[in-house]
């Protein structure tokens, strides 16, 4: 029943049900978990630790987000006590922001170095989902790669989750390379392969093997909207001129986007607008990016994770061969990391949750408290990056907040990393301005009418209360935008 996925047979008498596995897990224990938003993360075992509740106080390490069968379960059973590297589960984000689990918001690029430099605490078991086993006891991963290469070589002991419903012939999308700081990444292109197709694992460490055909949470395919479509078509508008002044290629430069409805138009946008022989050096790849490559205008994907609804999943599985050809998945301390992302030129499109005046981006929390998702890679792009653009629509919750603000409270990517801020509204470009030229930039090119005369209210009072300074601020008045929100929340257009 094992042998086709497991093809190491000295292994087969450490082959268990979830239940016992579990068992393994005790309280305080560090853990880590494989996966990379809804691709690779184990699910049986931690659902099986999450109903067997006494596992308690776990410091729980993973690559970035993962689903609900495993950030939900756990959470929901009140057994992490600490979390790193990101997240995007509701029940846990909830704990979180009610204090319950201290949360420790890294760059992605950071976490294959935290994990091997000890700073995140020494892992007692690190919990694997992958494909199968090969006979060198090669580990081959599931649809990301995330950290797991170093989970596995750090972790005192391994459980591996092998799930069935992903096929074998998985095997050769990825590329697994160690880099430690003194080594040069040789990848000029983004199609460049520099490693190995499994992670290599000593039998000894495996403690024990669950079999599973879960597929879990994926993602549902969110399709753009009117504002999306508004914002996409002013990005690949810019792009545009950009190419037609010589500043970028008329196929672009390699493409990093983040996920959701606005990613998903700026590609469905690329279509539309005629671009070909397009590439992509990114963290993730979403359905509309699986698209472009079926239908051969992305040539070639690079990222670390795919991160796909369930159909995209099908379509992914059903035309591995295919597929295989254009997609590359990487560990994320490469996918993400400055030299490969400075050396091939990334365009890189993120999404903010808000934006101030003067190009500061928020990306990771509300009202400067309480936390949304993490900063992801949203740092390691924008700082190295060719061309960073911050995307947002211009305002939020019903319109009772606009997204462009005299302060952001809380600072992700700090004004040096952003050249261009895109809203429904159109574009400002930022590069080569003041911090006053980009504040009326900002304002009369990006904000909703409906805040534009209060920004620019805003702006003049910030000019006499600073006499004219380098960046000026009206600190008794700069967040009333932000106390107006918590006040009237529910408040509409
Ligand atoms: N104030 C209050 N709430 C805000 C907000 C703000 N400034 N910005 C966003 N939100 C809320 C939205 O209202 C929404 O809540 P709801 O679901 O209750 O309506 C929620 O946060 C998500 O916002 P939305 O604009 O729909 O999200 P999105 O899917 O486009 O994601 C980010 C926006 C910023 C949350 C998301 O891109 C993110 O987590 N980014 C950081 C990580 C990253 O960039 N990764 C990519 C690198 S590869």
């Amino acid at each position: 029943m094992y042998e086709d996925r497991l093809l190491v047979s000295e292994l087969f008498s450490k082959v268990m049900t979830p239940e016992r596995a579990a068992e393994l897990i005790k309280l305080g224990m560090i853990i880590g978990c494989s996966g990379f938003t809804t691709a690779g993360f184990p699910k049986a075992i931690p659902q099986a630790i999450a109903k067997t509740g006494t596992a308690n106080n776990l410091t729980l390490i993973t690559p970035a987000s993962t689903g609900n069968e495993l950030d939900g379960a756990l959470a929901n059973a009140g057994l992490i006590a600490k979390r790193y590297s990101f997240q995007s589960n509701e029940t846990l984000r909830n704990a979180i922001n009610r204090g319950e689990v201290e949360f420790m918001d890294l760059h992605l690029s950071q976490v294959p170095e935290y994990i091997q430099n000890g700073c995140l605490g020494n892992m007692d078991y690190a919990i694997i989902e992958c494909c199968m086993v090969q006979e060198d006891c090669g580990i081959v991963p599931m649809a990301s790669l995330g950290a797991t290469d170093i989970l596995v070589k750090q972790a005192d002991r391994i459980i591996l989750e092998i799930n069935t419903s992903c096929p074998k012939n998985l095997h050769g999308i990825h590329d697994i390379c160690d880099v430690s700081p003194e080594s040069i990444i040789p990848i000029r292109r983004p199609e460049d392969r520099i490693g190995s197709t499994t992670i290599a694992c000593s039998p000894d460490k495996i403690a024990a093997i669950v079999f599973t055909d879960q597929i879990g949470s994926t993602p549902s395919f969110k399709e753009p909207d009117e504002i999306s479509r508004a914002i996409a078509d002013n990005i690949i508008c810019f792009l545009k001129s950009k190419i037609a002044q010589g500043e970028l290629p008329p196929c672009l430069s390699p493409l990093q986007s983040g996920v959701g409805a606005v990613g998903n138009a700026v590609f469905t946008g690329l279509k539309e607008a005629g671009f070909r022989h397009l590439t992509m050096y990114s963290e993730v790849i979403q359905d509309s990016s699986l698209y472009l490559i079926k239908e051969g205008i992305i040539d070639i994907a690079s990222a670390t994770a795919l991160s796909l609804s369930e159909k995209g999943l099908r379509d992914l599985y059903s035309n591995l061969d295919y597929y295989k050809q254009h997609i590359i998945i990487r560990p994320q301390g490469i996918s993400n990391h400055p030299e490969p992302i400075k050396r091939l030129g990334v365009i890189a499109i993120n999404t903010a949750a808000e934006i101030d005046i003067y190009g500061n981006v928020n990306s990771s929390h509300v009202t400067g408290s309480s936390i949304i998702n993490g900063i992801g890679g949203s740092g390691d792009f924008s700082r190295n990056s060719r061309l960073s653009i911050f995307m947002t629509p211009s305002i939020g919750k019903g319109g009772a907040i606009s997204r462009i603000v005299p302060m952001v409270t809380h600072v992700d990517n700090c004004e040096h990393d952003v050249d261009v801020i895109v809203t429904e509204w159109g574009v400002a470009d930022l590069r080569g301005k003041s911090p006053k030229q980009r504040a009326l930039d900002i304002i009369e090119k990006c904000t909703h009418p409906f805040y534009k005369q209060q920004l620019r209210d805003y702006f003049d009072k910030a000019l006499k209360a600073a006499s004219g300074q380098h960046t000026p601020h009206d600190l008794s008045s700069c967040f009333d935008m932000h106390i107006r929100y918590m006040h009237t929340g529910s408040m509409k257009l």
